[in-house]
């Protein structure tokens, strides 16, 4: 971990114009500075950036958040990673706590492999660029294959001379030890001597989401070679297949921009596809996608369309491991290039105009294609089609977001219609698996108790899971009001802080832990005599503790508006209409109060409201218990408890109503 003190240098240093200003085109006006939104297509700006509160806002598209939240979300960064980037930047040695030797090691290793991969680069693209060989051999295959020369240097092109050892002489000569030669790939050893190991290839480097080497592809020249077309990397502590993706690093903002992102097999497609213009287009090396994979695209878009060629030996094998796109919350789809023609080819065939529309017009939903592909398959065997029939529910079982249920109706309805089946039925089919698949992440679980927060919980509780977040919505509201209000005064018995404090001093009063933790440490910093606040936690040694309290401070505005106009729920409305009912009087909303003490309402109702849904919570779990069989004792106290949660209610909402309207 990071220490205390490297993330106090960082945030002293921190300075948001600079860093936001390296993505954006910032313009003075007024105190803030202002531009085009680097999160949504716009042609006038909307996005601000305030240095006084170090934040910035997109008043188009809402985004909002502090500087590391604008590496976080721009660049698809880490917290961690935001932190090494900014003490990059401005040359913070990081110092680690508690890290093993074996750790230390590690990270060593890497930096140094990042180190001789980018030597190695401009070595190979100089090869390339400047030698007779390299014009002669490398560069004329690249033209011959019609790639321009802006395109082969934007993705690094570069060729390995025939020679048994130029390169690994060179870099040896410059202080690159033989072993770490070998561990990057560039260099194996045969007979106890070094050799380059893509002698007479053309060189692919391959990049890390910011532009980093991590190994390369090398791909032969010569068709009569009968070596491997490629040869690749192999894995190491920085180039593990299974994670990365060729082509993000030129493709992340166009994918970002087009919400979309196309997969293709192979280094020349991506490359072709660039060329031509489309560049929302990465490579998974003909394999199928693994779930890292899968996350990376996530990242930035939820919608993946593979472009694959029409005969391709993959195409099956990389529909299954698809499965697990649904339960990343991926819309794939699947276009198939026709007559024998691979991306690459068919985009210098068609033009990149007839290309994109092709895809367009040929998309097709990879569930669908999937089951279509097994139902031909499967032809009249009746054996063989519920086998079909069982699939598609387990695979439809994998969409287990609540946020999903429509889409998961959708695709059982639809696949019931190609199946000829009883859409009941295949919906009951489905249940089965996702009951069978609860089953065993509950056994999972209980048999590690320190495993992670559970996930949502599955689509057949889609309003427990409601429930469940407006509860936190309140909460989150709550622990906002004390970082932004806490040390300010509220009245005579003391600030902000207390009166929360005052109401909310055990961990049972919320569902969400992780926000009570964030009240606890608070108290534990304002006991102490400190006045901490926002800020203090925006930048907290904790990454989990300053990603909620960045995501508190994300919805930061709208959440205020919200709470004066819509509330976002009817309860309020209700509540607030049956208060109303209940005076028998015209009571007139009160214009805003002065600015200067709205949040002493705020901070007033926020706490009003969260215990009154803690009441109305109880009443809940007493009414049920009051349904059970009781005896008579008994059900005069579960009585009298209800009593005594109505009147409290009552003055609740009383209080809620003088809060709001006056
Ligand atoms: P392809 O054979 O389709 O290669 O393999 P390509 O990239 O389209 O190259 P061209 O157009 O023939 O020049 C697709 C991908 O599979 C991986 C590479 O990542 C390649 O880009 N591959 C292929 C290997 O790793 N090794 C091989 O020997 C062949
Ligand atoms: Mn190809």
């Amino acid at each position: 971990m990071i220490t205390q003190e490297t993330i106090q240098q960082i945030q002293n240093r921190i300075d948001i114009l600079d860093v936001v200003g390296e993505f954006v085109k910032l313009k003075k006006r007024g105190a803030n500075y202002l531009g085009l939104c680097p999160f949504h297509n716009e042609k006038t700006p909307s996005f601000t950036v305030s240095p006084a509160k170090e934040i910035y806002k997109c008043f188009g598209c809402g985004r909002s958040g502090n500087t590391i939240g604008f590496l976080m979300e721009h660049e698809k960064y880490s917290y961690v990673e935001a932190l090494r980037w900014l003490a990059n930047r401005y040359g913070i040695e990081v110092a680690e706590t508690e890290t093993s030797p074996e750790y230390q090691q590690r990270q060593q290793v890497s930096e140094s492999l990042f180190i001789l991969n980018q030597y190695a680069q401009k070595y190979f693209s100089k090869t390339l660029e400047e030698t007779e060989e390299g014009q002669a051999v490398g560069m004329s295959y690249l033209e011959e294959r019609g790639f321009r020369a802006d395109i082969i240097r934007k993705f690094q092109l570069g060729y390995c001379m025939e020679s048994r050892d130029a390169f690994s002489k060179t870099a040896v000569a410059a202080q690159f030890n033989p072993e770490l030669l070998q561990r990057s790939g560039l260099s194996v050893l045969r007979n106890e001597q070094l050799y380059d190991n893509y002698r007479g290839r053309i060189i692919f480097p391959v990049h890390n989401p910011s532009g980093k080497i991590l190994g390369f592809g090398a791909r032969q020249i010569r068709t009569n070679d009968r070596s491997p077309k490629y040869i690749n990397t192999p894995e190491n502590e920085i180039y593990v297949k299974s994670k990365l993706l060729y082509g993000l690093y030129f493709a992340r903002q166009a994918i970002d921009r087009q919400d979309e992102c196309l997969l293709v097999e192979g280094y020349t497609d991506v490359i072709s596809l660039h060329q031509a213009g489309v560049e929302n287009v990465v490579a998974s090396g003909g394999t199928s996608l693994t779930q890292d994979q899968l996350r990376l695209i996530k990242k930035y878009t939820d919608n993946l369309t593979i472009v694959y060629d029409g005969d391709a030996a993959g195409i099956k094998a990389a529909l299954r491991g698809l499965d697990m796109a649904l339960e990343e919350r991926l819309q794939v789809s699947l276009v198939l290039i026709p007559d024998k023609e691979d991306p690459d080819s068919y985009v210098r065939k068609v033009g990149p105009e007839r290309f994109r529309e092709f895809v367009v017009a040929n998309k097709k939903d990879f569930v669908f294609f999937q089951l279509d592909v097994a139902l031909k398959d499967a032809g009249d065997d009746p054996r063989k089609k519920a086998a079909v029939v069982n699939q598609i529910a387990e695979t439809l079982a994998r969409i287990n977001k609540a946020e999903d249920f429509t889409r998961q109706q959708d695709y059982i309805r639809r696949s019931s219609e190609l199946l000829k089946i009883d859409e009941a039925g295949l919906n009951a089919l489905v249940n089965k698996h996702i009951r069978e698949k609860v089953g065993k992440l509950e056994a999972r679980q209980a048999s590690e108790p320190s495993a992670v927060a559970p996930e949502a919980p599955a689509a057949g509780d889609a309003d427990a899971f409601d429930l469940l977040n407006k509860e936190e919505a309140n909460e989150r509201a709550l622990i906002r009001c004390l970082l932004e209000y806490g040390s300010k005064h509220l009245d005579e018995d003391g600030a902000v802080a207390e009166f929360i404090f005052a109401h909310f001093d055990d961990a049972e009063l919320f569902d969400n832990k992780d926000l009570f933790h964030v009240l606890h440490l608070y108290k534990e910093l304002y006991r102490s005599g400190a006045q901490p606040d926002m800020r203090t936690f925006l930048y907290h040694q904790d990454p989990g503790v300053s990603s909620l309290v960045i995501g508190l401070t994300d919805t930061n505005h709208q959440l205020s508006d919200r709470w004066h106009t819509r509330d976002a729920d009817l309860n309020y409305n209700t509540i607030k209409d049956g208060y109303l009912k209940y005076l028998g009087k015209d009571y007139v909303v009160k214009e805003e109060a002065a600015d200067q003490e709205r949040y002493k309402e705020e901070v007033r109702s926020t706490v009003t409201y969260m215990q009154l849904k803690k009441i109305k919570k109880m009443m809940r779990e007493n009414q049920k218990d009051m349904e059970k069989p009781h005896t008579p004792d008994e059900l005069t106290l579960l009585k009298e408890t209800h009593r005594h949660l109505k009147d409290l209610e009552i003055e609740l909402t009383r209080r809620l109503g003088t809060v709001i309207l006056k």
